[in-house]
């Protein structure tokens, strides 16, 4: 397989139509058949010049404590604030209002371990869990406006934990449980987090990763946390501190933690979580996300573009811990009112047909996963996924990077049966919920995320706000805000009016390289700014730098990525050494040990190359662009302020 997109672009012309019956019978088009429209292009038509009309539409099929005021208030551009006035809480929409209908005996969850283990959790059960959560978080001290960080593996309690403090008003941060200690440290200061969730450990690949002690190293380099909080899962005898730590299922056993806990009336803007990524320089940004209009995008997005019916059973094969899980996997499901699927392991493990296994033994009707994960599987062959019975899945998705159309077709072939139509995502941290996607109605393209969806207006531009020509490269941009967007960067208000709003004005401006083409296609080509997307998680070019010189042996650093069969891109540093260090392969591995162990596993550099000197800018700024061209064998393009 060659990896082509750095380089040209795919075919725009190949175009699969949906079944039509599945389009006759989809949400979307039900929702524009209410609507008096015939077809999907008129439905979008109408939720762009009736913007907050459609929006609040939506939202009124949500329940309020208080109806809002005002659909969007655009006085103090770019901080926008949507259904002002309205009172709610996201977990009386995902949780309490389902208790008053049929569904309260509808599974909720279904989990499954690395090992095979299983439970079940109705949604009666859920409230039940996480009731008894929040009533510890609240004995604890936790109130209204507190961010709690939490740190797990993929285990149902960590989607109790998210819950739990939302329900009570308070914010979390879930920081990814790959990452290590440094990256927990920083995020649990900028925070000022004085309670962490987490458990002893989860499984990978039958290994204990033992995420407690990641834990109190992670403790003993920031202060702020008084309390931790930790759940028993695989039991290997965790190091606890007295004082500090304690067990959850002790907690859990108390009368305190009982299953009745009132859902805290939330105002439509008030925080519901933030959750760090990675940008330009080593600090990740705190995105901001709240209560009302997160609420209302993620869960229209979810109900049309994975048409999520009661009979479905979904599985979004992400990672809790990231944007993708948050939306997908926690919020937007339970809104729905979906019965979803979560599975804690790797998905080769123990053989490559574990996930086609769980497909077939778990009826799963929705599979939504990433590229780099469909090439990774798509690598063991075919024989994987014909072992076993693939006829209930009938939609597919993808997130997270460019998929290339080899693995598109793989994907659409060999485990949708060419039955199921692939909805390639395209969307953001920042952006809360989909973006650019198709829905079950509309033509698709192998590779491209297709046409904005209701109530959005993307266009790809020149840096003076101009549009581009067909097939031309430009800037992606969204032209009007939506509601699940983000608010702000915590800490950091500047650096989010700089970082998204001044870049192409008044745009939003993505940060991704995009092409639209003559059909009004989108084809995102990829990150414009210092981000690697390695396996679909994003991570600062910066933030391996300073993992690296944080090495006695290194004295200066650059990270760049590189085209990676499997992964998308590979993290490759270039490190000059400090005086008395001589390059040799042990110190390699030394170093890509310690980016490892500061950062976590995926961070980790497939290569690194000793060096004497960087290309850097007059005003010293390394040139990572001309280190990745050298590295490709591509012309070094404009290398006018190149010092060297
Ligand atoms: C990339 C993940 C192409 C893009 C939800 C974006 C994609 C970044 C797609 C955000 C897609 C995400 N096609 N590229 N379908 N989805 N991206 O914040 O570069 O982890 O800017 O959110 O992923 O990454 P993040």
């Amino acid at each position: 397989m060659t990896e082509t997109r750095d380089v040209a672009l795919p075919d725009t012309s190949e175009l699969y139509y949906p079944d039509p019956a599945l389009v006759e019978q989809s949400n979307v088009m039900a929702y524009a058949r209410s609507k008096g429209f015939n077809s999907y292009d008129e439905l979008y038509q109408w939720t762009i010049s009736h913007r907050e009309e459609f929006w609040a539409d939506m939202a009124s099929q949500l329940e309020w404590f208080k109806p809002w005021d005002k659909v969007l208030d655009d006085s103090n551009k770019p901080f926008y604030q949507w259904f002002v006035g309205g009172k709610t809480n996201i977990v009386y929409n995902a949780i309490d209002r389902h208790l008053k209908t049929w569904r309260k005996n509808k599974l909720a969850l279904i989990w499954e371990g690395e090992d095979g283990s299983q439970r079940t959790y109705s949604y009666y059960q859920l409230n039940y869990e996480v009731s008894r959560i929040a009533n510890v978080l609240k004995s604890m001290g936790v109130k209204k406006g507190d961010i709690v960080t939490i740190y797990m593996p993929r285990i149902p309690e960590l989607m109790f934990s998210m819950l739990a403090c939302a329900k009570i008003g308070a914010a979390h941060s879930v920081v990814y449980g790959g990452f290590s200690e440094a990256a927990l440290a920083d995020r649990l200061a900028d925070a000022k987090s004085k309670v962490l969730i987490t458990a002893d450990g989860g499984y990978m690949r039958g290994k204990v990763v033992e995420l407690k002690k990641i834990v109190n190293e992670a403790l003993s380099r920031t202060p702020t946390v008084q309390t931790c909080l930790v759940f028993r899962h695989t039991n290997h005898g965790a190091p606890m501190e007295q004082g500090r730590d304690f067990w959850m299922h002790d907690l859990l056993g108390l009368p305190i933690a009982n299953g009745h806990c009132p859902t805290e009336e939330m105002d439509a803007e008030d925080m519901l979580f933030i959750l760090y990524t990675s940008g330009t320089t080593g600090k990740p940004k705190g995105v901001v996300h709240t209560h009302g209009g997160y609420m209302v995008g993620t869960y229209t997005t979810l109900k049309f573009v994975f048409d999520i019916k009661d009979e479905d059973r979904y599985w979004c094969a992400a990672d809790p811990g990231w944007i993708t899980g948050h939306s997908f996997i926690v919020y937007a499901p339970l809104i729905n009112g979906a019965t979803s699927f979560m599975y804690e392991g790797a998905p080769n493990y123990p053989y490559p047909d574990r996930w086609w296994s769980m497909v077939a033994k778990h009826g799963i009707t929705i599979l939504y996963t990433a590229p780099t994960a469909i090439r990774g599987l798509m690598r063991f062959g075919d024989l994987w996924p014909s072992r076993h019975d693939l006829s209930t899945l009938r939609l597919l998705g993808s997130v997270g990077e460019p998929i290339n159309p080899e693995a598109w077709k793989w994907f659409y072939e060999k485990i949708g049966h060419g039955r199921c139509p692939i909805m390639d995502t395209w969307w953001q941290t920042e952006t809360g919920h989909f973006m650019i996607t198709p829905t079950p109605a509309v033509p698709l393209k192998p590779g491209s995320a297709t046409r904005p969806f209701l109530g959005i207006e993307a266009d790809v531009v020149h840096e003076d706000g101009s549009p581009c020509a067909p097939d031309e490269d430009g800037l992606l941009v969204i032209k009007n805000p939506w509601p699940g967007m983000m608010r702000t960067i915590l800490n950091d208000p500047q650096r989010y009016v700089e970082g998204y709003w001044q870049k192409v004005p008044p745009y939003y401006a993505a940060g991704d390289s995009a092409r639209k083409d003559k059909d009004g296609y989108i084809w995102v080509i990829g990150r414009l700014d210092d981000v690697i997307k390695v396996s679909g998680y994003r991570l600062g070019t910066a933030e391996v730098e300073s993992a690296l010189v944080s090495h006695p042996a290194v004295a200066e650093a650059a990270a760049i990525g590189l085209p990676h069969e499997v992964k998308g891109n590979a993290i490759h540093a270039f490190v000059i050494l400090r005086a008395g260090y001589e390059p040799s392969h042990d110190l390699e591995e030394k170093l890509r040990a310690h980016v490892g162990h500061e950062l976590g596993p995926i961070a980790r550099p497939d290569s690194i190359t000793f060096v004497t000197s960087l290309p850097k800018t007059r005003s010293g700024k390394i040139m990572r662009r001309v280190l990745r061209a050298r590295a490709l064998g591509l012309p070094e393009g404009d290398v006018s302020t190149l010092e060297e």
